[in-house]
């Protein structure tokens, strides 16, 4: 892997970059007094409410929510991780990505990986060849057309054959990237051979169309069935899915995807004209696969063969799954017949009966739901107690949201113990014990309170810090209302002296406050430019005032119930004094 790319290099873009021109080019905008505005990308709508601020670099989308800088929008917009998108946002703005390594090996490391691209791709253009040319490969089309595969098919996953040779490969390839691309094995006594021998080859693309692995089939009962290329520098199993590139290449957001078990079954539904299938590589789906398919489609269907090992899949893959349900992000359960895969399911129902399947698929909460109290007798105290314990642990798996709510009131239902402490998401807990205090913000008639104001204006003008600086104030030590936040946010100021809002936010990303920022950033302080420093000003000056009022009240209550020691005393008469 090349080095990481240095956080002064995403502020430089960030500072470089005008997020107006860059949205601007993938989605034409209209200026609208400050802001820019479009119809939403990222969901359907009739009327513009995707806004773009240049003084912010900010873009939001009052419909759905979904906000960020530049970089977010390259994420969102293109399908991208995050490095991904630093790539592309440098090639828009024009400059070279910097990394961490020195220069000398990083340029090395960016030239092997591409030689090792070119040479994965000649490979599974030499696997073809094989299969369309070679005597032996006649056997390898005889298998492929008795399990129904067609030509085109065939040729659309660009299916290959590895001649049952020790040395086809290292003949023909450069040896040492062969054994890079874990195409050769190293025998103890140096000596390398081919991997792949009398097989039927599956190149295994990335999302970008790059081969980065394979998959090989015996053509019969021999064992192992299948052999996969081994983790190299292009290949992670656990990151890659089979069937990603083929999948978007038909349709570069499909409203669902099915995540099967083999190679066979993609090809075999994608033959039946069921392109929205991929295939986890003989591992388990992980948090990382599910990640990875969420960014293409916000409906993921498991879907498991009806023999023992695929249910006992179907139960392992909560864990993950339970992990990604953001909101928005849908998961549903397909078990299929006794004895059945995809593959021969499809063959045997045709193609309607399956995608009913799909769309009858169970629900997650169903199946989990299901799965739980299947093994439990719930008319029983103990049962209902076992339910708790079992299912509460996934519960609090789930990223906070509405669904997450809505799973623990039917955990409350069905073991019949609504009222019990321990059946509340922490988060809800948590904040019941803040009601109090929100009640009274929301007396203030929409007004926002001095701590959200003051917060507001510094996420949206990180300078105003200096103001901080110049006030001769330990702000640490005070306390108000969100000030937990506040003092967060102008460490992180200190620390990064962010140019603007997105790159403070940058600041912020994968961490718990990011959401928290992004809705900052955005907040409508209804504060006219030129008013900006009085109006934080005054909100400093509130902050302090209820500080004073906090601390004397926690005084005067002491000095009633404990009494109070000589020093406090004194402060209290100060304050006493002061007001
Ligand atoms: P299956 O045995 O269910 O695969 O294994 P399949 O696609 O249905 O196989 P056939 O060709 O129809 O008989 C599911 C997946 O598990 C991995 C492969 O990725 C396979 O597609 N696997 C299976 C292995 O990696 N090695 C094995 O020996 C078997
Ligand atoms: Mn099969």
């Amino acid at each position: 892997m090349s080095g990481r790319i240095p956080r002064d290099f995403i502020d430089e873009l960030l500072v470089r970059v005008d997020i107006v021109d860059l949205i601007d080019s993938h989605v034409p905008l209209k200026q609208t007094g400050n802001n820019f505005v479009a119809r939403c990308p990222f969901h359907v709508e009739k009327t513009p409410s995707f806004s773009v601020n240049r003084n912010k670099q900010f873009f939001h989308c009052f419909g759905c929510g979904v906000s960020g800088n530049a970089i977010s929008f390259l994420m969102e917009f293109n399908h991208l991780d995050f490095v991904e998108a630093v790539e592309d946002l440098a090639g828009f703005v024009g400059i070279e990505v910097r990394r961490e390594a020195s220069e000398y090996q990083s340029g090395a490391k960016k030239e092997d990986l591409t030689s090792l691209y070119l040479l994965m791709e000649q490979v599974a253009i030499f696997y073809v060849e094989q299969l369309r040319t070679s005597d032996a490969g006649k056997v390898a089309i005889e298998y492929l057309k008795n399990r129904g595969v067609s030509s085109a098919c065939a040729g659309g996953f660009m299916l290959g054959y590895a001649p049952d040779d020790w040395k086809a490969l290292a003949a023909r390839f450069n040896p040492k990237l062969l054994l890079e691309a874990g195409l050769l094995v190293n025998k103890e006594n140096g000596q390398a051979y081919d991997r792949f021998r009398g097989r039927v080859m599956f190149p295994i693309r990335d999302k970008r169309a790059r081969i980065v692995g394979f998959g090989g089939r015996v053509l019969d009962n021999s064992l192992p069935k299948y052999l996969n290329s081994p983790e190299t520098s292009l290949f992670h199993k656990g990151k890659e899915v089979y069937g990603l590139y083929e999948l978007l290449e038909k349709n570069a957001k499909p409203q669902r995807i099915l995540i099967v078990e083999g190679y066979m079954d993609v090809i075999a539904l994608a033959q039946f004209g069921i392109h929205y299938a991929v295939a986890a590589l003989g591992t388990a789906a992980s948090q990382a696969h599910l990640d990875l398919l969420f960014r293409f489609s916000s409906e993921l269907i498991f879907c498991f063969d009806g023999d023992k090992a695929g249910r006992e899949a179907a139960w392992r893959a909560m864990e993950p799954a339970f992990s990604s349900l953001k909101d928005g992000r849908q998961i549903q359960i397909m078990l299929l017949p006794q004895d059945y895969d995809p593959d021969s399911l499809v063959r045997k129902e045709g193609v309607e009966g399956f995608i009913h399947r799909v769309q009858t698929a169970e629900t997650l909460s169903e199946y989990f739901f299901g799965q739980i109290s299947s093994q439990l007798n719930l008319s029983q105290m103990e049962g209902r107690a076992q339910l708790i314990n079992k299912a509460k642990p996934y519960l609090e798996k789930l990223p906070e949201s509405v669904f997450k709510e809505m799973m623990f009131s039917r955990l409350k239902e069905l073991s019949g113990w609504g009222d019990l402490d321990v059946l509340q998401n922490t988060a809800t807990l948590a904040a019941k014990q803040n009601a109090g205090q929100s009640e009274k913000r929301s007396q203030d008639k929409g007004r926002l309170s001095s701590a959200r104001m003051a917060i507001a204006l510094l996420v949206q003008n990180p300078r105003l810090a200096e103001l901080l600086e110049q006030r001769e104030i330990d702000w640490n030590s005070l306390e108000f209302p969100g000030a937990a936040l506040f003092k967060n946010i102008v460490q992180m100021i200190a620390q990064n002296n962010p140019a603007n809002p997105a790159i403070l936010m940058e600041c912020y990303r994968y961490s718990m406050e990011e959401n928290t920022i992004k809705a900052l950033a955005f907040l409508d302080t209804q504060v006219p430019n030129d008013k900006i420093d009085v109006v934080f000003c005054d909100a400093l000056n509130s902050l302090l005032t209820q500080h004073r009022e906090l601390s004397l009240a926690r005084l005067l209550d002491k000095d009633k119930t404990q009494g109070l020691d000589a020093q406090e005393k004194q402060l209290l008469r100060k304050m006493l004094i002061a007001k």
